[in-house]
């Protein structure tokens, strides 16, 4: 069998539809029916597999996917063995920690001992240790910002992008710990012909991000 490279992008979520254009852009043409978690280029040596942002490194890690598309928090909070390849420059947002609208804050030293609710633990708590901070880190893996209404914590720590769902929840942005945007990693050990593949997509990145600025 000749040589193919498998995509990972997410299935839904912010970085699907412009992980969707930038495939598009490049000129890949495949048919991405709802529901469908795997399908095969058309016009390209490529498959796209449609996956959770979260599991992205470590499929590629692993070369289940040779290719991933995901945030810079999820690579840095999954901590896999992957090459980070291509800013892609897109889906950009912040990593940041909330608290409730009407309590008062100075700086960072009022979450000492707090408790902060996150899906991101291992960055959060090396940002807190670099600022000399104690708390309690809670991890949940999914809506988050709901944490400190119910009483689970007195913080958040999560992505805001357009700042709607801090709002809607009645919170407000105190520290930002991280800034993201989309990058792609890829598996360490590629084939000879997968690397020629990946060198032909790289080429069609470029022309696309060349002719946006
Ligand atoms: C983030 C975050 C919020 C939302 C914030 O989720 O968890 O739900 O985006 O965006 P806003 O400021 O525009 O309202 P993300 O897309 O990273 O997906 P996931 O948490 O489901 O992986
Ligand atoms: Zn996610
Ligand atoms: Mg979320």
């Amino acid at each position: 069998m000749s040589d193919i490279i498998r995509i990972a992008i997410q299935k839904s979520g912010r970085l699907s539809e412009d992980s969707l254009r930038l495939l598009k852009e490049c000129g890949i043409r495949f048919d991405n029916g709802a529901g469908k978690l795997k399908t095969t280029a058309t016009n390209f040596p490529a498959e796209i597999l449609f996956l959770r942002d979260d599991d992205i490194p470590g499929y590629v890690e692993d070369g289940v996917a040779h290719l991933g598309i995901v945030g810079q928090n999820v690579s840095e909070e999954t901590d896999r063995d992957v090459d980070t390849i291509y800013n892609l420059g897109f889906s950009k947002c912040r990593l940041s920690i909330g608290i409730p609208r009407a309590t008062g804050y100075q700086g960072i030293q009022d979450l000492q001992d707090k408790k902060i609710a996150t899906s991101y633990p291992r960055i959060l708590s090396k940002y807190l240790k670099s600022n000399g901070v104690n708390a309690e880190i809670h991890e949940i893996s999914g809506s988050v910002e709901i944490a400190p209404g119910i009483g689970l914590a007195d913080a958040i720590c999560d992505i805001v992008s357009s700042g709607s769902t801090l709002l809607s929840n009645g919170l407000k942005e105190v520290e930002v710990v991280m800034r993201s945007e989309a990058v792609m990693i890829a598996y360490k050990q590629m084939t000879e012909g997968q690397r020629a593949i990946l060198n032909q997509l790289i080429f069609r990145i470029d022309s696309v991000q060349a002719a946006k600025n």
